[in-house]
């Protein structure tokens, strides 16, 4: 890949510090000083924002009395936000945590979900294998955590919500990028709300921030889908939105 070029930049928008790569820099160059302003200051800013919206969460179920439930994570792709979700959240709570991901990346990518060349299928990888040897290496309990792996429009079924239940969710992250992935997992965590359950959406301004696509429109086609639930916005930065889910409100639908 060469330095600089569109389809780089397009790479590192995905925070795929250069780091890991082996690309060899000598010092004092503007390119090792460039590497070096990725992976210090701007991915790092990228990554405070995601720890400071979990310790929010961790924040929000403390102060509302959610003290166990699941902690169930929708793309997990190099385990970063699942072990930044571990570090905010389980000194304060015990949460039983669930990686949902293919595990082979992202699926095939069609229609509203295309963005130029950004997304393609296999994109985003993490092996089962690796990221429950990322999970190890960060002192995660195996007992704590389980992975459920495959695409969700196999994966997220009555079945598996069945053998879940009936334990609720405390908090829900969604970083699955595609309005075709959220939309079978909205559809898989109704069952799993509670008053105080937590939904962020980690990629709420990609496709310029659009509401006719992504992870927005998903979320608004399921609220349209079903209006008797009540959420609250409770944060929003550049990044993310979360939402409380606030309950069922029966008299909604006859308005
Ligand atoms: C942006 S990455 C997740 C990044 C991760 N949260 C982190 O720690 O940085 C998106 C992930 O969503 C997964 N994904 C997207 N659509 C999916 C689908 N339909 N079924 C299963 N996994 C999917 C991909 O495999 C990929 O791991």
């Amino acid at each position: 890949m060469l330095v600089g070029s569109h389809s780089e930049r397009r790479y590192m928008r995905k925070f795929e510090l250069w780091g890991e790569r082996q690309s060899l820099r000598l010092p004092f160059t503007s390119a090792w000083a460039r590497d070096r302003w990725v992976r210090n200051t701007y991915a790092q800013s990228i990554w405070t924002l995601r720890r400071n919206t979990l310790l929010a969460a961790a924040r929000h179920c403390e102060v509302n009395g959610i003290t166990h439930g699941y902690y169930f994570e929708f793309g997990c792709h190099g385990a970063r936000t699942f072990r930044l979700a571990y570090d905010a959240l389980s000194p304060l709570h015990d949460f039983t945590y669930v990686a949902f991901d293919s595990f082979e990346g992202l699926p095939d990518v069609t229609g509203i979900d295309v963005h130029g060349d950004l997304w393609y299928r296999g994109q985003m990888s993490t092996s089962e294998i690796d990221f429950k040897r990322l999970c190890k290496r960060h002192k995660i309990p195996e007992e704590k955590y389980r992975t459920i792996k495959g695409f969700y429009n196999d994966t997220l079924t009555p079945k598996l919500a069945a053998e879940l239940g009936p334990l609720r969710a405390a908090v829900i992250y969604v970083d699955c990028d595609l309005y075709a992935s959220t939309v079978p997992v909205l559809e898989f965590v109704k069952g799993f709300l509670q008053p105080g359950t937590l939904i962020v959406f980690d990629d709420w301004f990609l496709y310029n921030g659009d509401p006719a696509r992504g992870e927005r429109k998903a979320f608004a086609d399921f609220c349209s889908a079903n209006p008797r639930l009540l959420f609250q916005s409770f944060l929003s930065n550049n990044e993310h939105q979360a939402f409380i889910f606030l309950g069922e409100t029966p008299e909604i639908s006859q308005r």
